[in-house]
């Protein structure tokens, strides 16, 4: 059975309540809910993980190769423009990548329009809400049947 590992970075445990104009109104525990119904109808595992600290976030990287992910979804939320760690931790694993964005980055403040990790991902899904998560689970079973 196929493995994704789903990885939302700081503050997205506040979806729903924070600006939901850029971000939506539904929480992060109903995106989820709704993304382990839709991994269930086709069969994939999957695991959802939030987290504010950038370590965690590498260490859950770090131990993805160990607990057979075959994809890693992330979004690495603030961290996208700034950690160098994150970057690093998906380059260590060779665990393919895709990025997910709720807001679309190129469309905001300059200092987002820059991700660290975009050159280090398979692809990058940005501007599309929560339905970016499942766009990239769509993306994710594509990735796995080229090997
Ligand atoms: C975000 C965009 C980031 O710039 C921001 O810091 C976030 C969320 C998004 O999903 O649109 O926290 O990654």
């Amino acid at each position: 059975m196929m493995k994704i590992l789903i990885i939302n970075g700081p503050n997205l445990n506040l979806l729903g309540k924070r600006e939901p104009d850029k971000y939506g109104k539904e929480t992060l525990e109903e995106i989820n809910r709704e993304l382990h119904r839709h991994a269930e109808e086709y069969s994939i595992g999957l695991e959802t993980f939030q987290s504010n600290h950038e370590g965690e976030i590498v260490e859950k990287i770090q131990t993805a190769k160990d607990s057979g992910v075959d994809v890693i979804i992330i979004n690495p939320a603030a961290y996208t423009h700034t950690s160098v760690a994150i970057r690093d931790a998906l380059l260590a694993v060779n665990i393919p990548a895709i990025e997910v964005h709720l807001s679309n980055i190129y469309k905001r403040e300059e200092f987002r329009r820059h991700s660290l990790i975009s050159d280090v991902v398979a692809g990058q899904i940005t501007g599309f809400g929560a339905k970016g998560y499942f766009l990239a689970i769509e993306a994710a079973r594509d990735l796995k049947t080229k090997d």
